[in-house]
């Protein structure tokens, strides 16, 4: 697998059609983590507005901290799971008491905060703090499982590690940041679970899957 080819068709696609989001305005690394605590279990369409309203209404890891409980999840209302936004605020008080409001940017502490699994710990690390770190969910699962064609149960926790082990190896030392988040475009937009769109694909001479014409049976995902 020629990886240094694929990092690099990766980001030249990414770097002429990444998608426009509020929290790629900067590398902040707060809205990077609220953004993606949002995205975690909510549609990028469905996040967009209530970022930029969270965002107003606490501008910095301060001001979610100083904020009344009631007022955050108030903010929250309609995106739902609020233990995530109960989490976030509890984390970002941690933050303040034992970081002096820096978020840190060393995994052992930031994996410790509350609610700051694996993969928002890699995305904080590679997104805002440009470290060569795998954050892997279901979409990184299915572009990686067609591409190198692994046919391993993604509902298995192992398989996740086996994938964190293998995006690990894969992602662009030069610009992880953009690596991550272009693998996060391309689930999205043409990777995607049903009638993937491989001839758009900046990475389709890269995939076995495509190569193969079995792209859509994978990933394989052994319950609902
Ligand atoms: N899904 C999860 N994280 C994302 C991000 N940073 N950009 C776009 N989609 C995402």
């Amino acid at each position: 697998f020629n990886i240094s080819g694929f990092q690099q068709e990766l980001l030249e696609w990414y770097y002429q059609y990444k998608r426009d989001l509020p929290w790629r305005e900067n590398q902040d690394p707060y809205r990077v983590w609220v953004s993606e605590i949002m995205l975690q279990q909510t549609k990028v369409d469905t996040v967009i507005p209530y970022f930029h309203n969270f965002l107003e209404k606490f501008p910095t890891v301060h001001d979610l901290a100083e904020a009344d409980e009631q007022d955050v999840l108030k903010a929250w209302e309609g995106l739902g799971y609020y233990s995530r936004a109960r989490n976030l605020q509890h984390a970002v008080r941690e933050v303040v008491a034992e970081y002096d409001g820096k978020i840190p940017d060393n995994p052992k502490q930031l994996g410790a905060l509350k609610g700051v699994g694996p993969y928002t710990k890699g995305a904080i690390l590679s997104i805002a703090f440009n470290q060569p770190e795998p954050a892997v969910d279901g979409n990184v699962m299915r572009v990686f499982s067609r591409v190198l064609m692994i046919d391993d149960d993604i509902a298995q926790a192992k398989t996740k590690k086996l994938f964190e082990s293998v995006t690990g190896n894969i992602i662009s030392k030069e610009d992880p940041s953009s690596f991550n988040q272009a693998i996060m475009d391309l689930g999205a937009t043409i990777c995607t679970p049903k009638s993937p769109t491989c001839m758009l694909c900046p990475v389709n001479e890269y995939c076995r899957a495509y190569a193969e014409g079995v792209e859509e049976q994978l990933p394989i995902k052994s319950k609902a």
